[in-house]
């Protein structure tokens, strides 16, 4: 079956742009941790959709902001991670926790606004939400009801395997040159695993990669209409779903150190529509990996990894995360080299792919992107 996609939905900048206001600042978005978030005026900053964003922790609640002074457009944190109050570095306003500017220091003297003017003297707030420990952002004003793109089902297990997080975690971003649905597509597509990784992540699997999808949306669409076998697969919500397979674990004095997720030796994966693979080993590490779209041939592939909750400290910790993180930047490496051929080999009068049976998660994932794109919903 051709896909649905053509080779323009990989190199056209015209769709690049629409990809940005349809899908991504349309959909929810993986946005950070919420350990990374926990201590008072944490904040993180992130470009999403193209748009700066500032997680803010904000008397314990996660609030998300625009990262731009209303003043003169500086951006309130540079820093990726940190802790400070919401103060522009520029000129020195300061903003409450609702964004509004607070003080704004010579106000009389320099800037004498009406009061009218100084009403609109606030960040731009998006809507955050929370499940276990990611944080979510959507940049429309009027967001998608979060149901609608993960089902309840999934939420709770999110919610469940996501709370044995370790509050430590290393993060990178690697930068590569392809179009974001490479890489998802990628990670949709299991049966790559035997020719891309036969040395490192296939010896891992014990019978591979199971396809049982869990966490789909039950029968009725999100109105609680019946929806056919066909609409249900391209739905949106059935877009993100979680699988499990067995999986050979090496044993390691650490890991009746920590309190794992689930009950044995699998491989967790959890594809979270449009743009996160999260996978866990054995319930005992969790990486977040983000295909974050730069343009349409360029990616920043953002990696979080921590382990699972410690029972008594660990002081090797840090070791083992770096440890971690630098072979599952070599499995990505691996994916990387191949798929950067295959977009630079990529041309508009290039035939579309030719999708089998098995490929019925890429046909799916493609309908639900094209009616986002074309008609603006899910
Ligand atoms: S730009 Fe922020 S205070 Fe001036
Ligand atoms: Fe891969």
């Amino acid at each position: 079956m051709l896909s649905r996609l053509s080779p323009a939905h990989y190199l056209d900048q015209e769709i690049f742009a629409r990809e940005r206001t349809r899908l991504f600042r349309k959909l929810w978005l993986f946005a950070a941790l919420r350990t990374a978030l926990a201590e008072p005026d944490a904040f993180a900053t992130r470009e999403l959709g193209g748009l700066p964003v500032l997680l803010q922790n904000c008397d314990g609640e996660i609030r998300a902001f625009e990262n731009l002074c209303p003043h003169r457009q500086m951006p309130l944190q540079k820093e990726a991670f940190g802790q400070a109050r919401m103060a522009c570095p520029y000129h020195g306003w300061v903003f409450d926790t609702e964004g509004k500017v607070k003080t704004i220091p010579h106000e009389q003297r320099l800037y004498a606004y009406s009061a009218n003017e100084r009403k609109d003297l606030c960040l731009k707030r998006y809507a955050v939400r929370e499940v276990g420990n990611l944080v979510f952002v959507n940049l429309d004003a009027d967001p998608l009801p979060f149901d609608e793109q993960f089902s309840p089902e999934l939420q709770r297990t999110l919610a469940d395997i996501t709370s044995h997080f370790g509050v430590q975690a290393v993060h990178a971003d690697l930068p590569a040159r392809y179009n974001w649905k490479l890489n998802y597509e990628n990670v949709l597509d299991y049966n790559h695993v035997p020719y891309i990784h036969p040395k490192t992540f296939q010896p891992l699997l014990r019978e591979g990669i199971s396809d049982a999808r869990q966490g789909l949306p039950a029968a009725g669409g999100a109105d609680g209409q019946a929806l056919s076998v066909a609409a249900r697969r391209d739905h949106l919500a059935a877009q993100s779903f979680w699988t499990r397979s067995p999986i050979r674990i090496e044993p390691w004095p650490w890991h009746d150190a920590v309190q794992r997720y689930g009950d044995g030796d699998f491989y967790y994966n959890f594809f979270l529509y449009p743009n996160v693979n999260f996978i866990s080993l054995g319930g005992l590490t969790f990486l977040l990996q983000q295909f974050h779209p730069l343009a349409p041939d360029r990616t920043e592939v953002r990696f979080t990894l921590c382990a699972a909750r410690e029972t008594r400290r660990l002081p090797a910790l840090p070791a083992i995360l770096w440890g971690h993180l630098k072979s599952e930047v070599a499995v990505l490496h691996e994916d990387l080299a191949h798929l950067e051929a295959l977009q630079s080999h990529l041309h508009d009068a290039a035939p579309r792919a030719q999708h089998g049976q098995y490929e019925d998660r890429l046909q799916s994932a493609a309908a639900a992107y094209l009616r986002l794109m074309e008609e603006g919903k899910p």
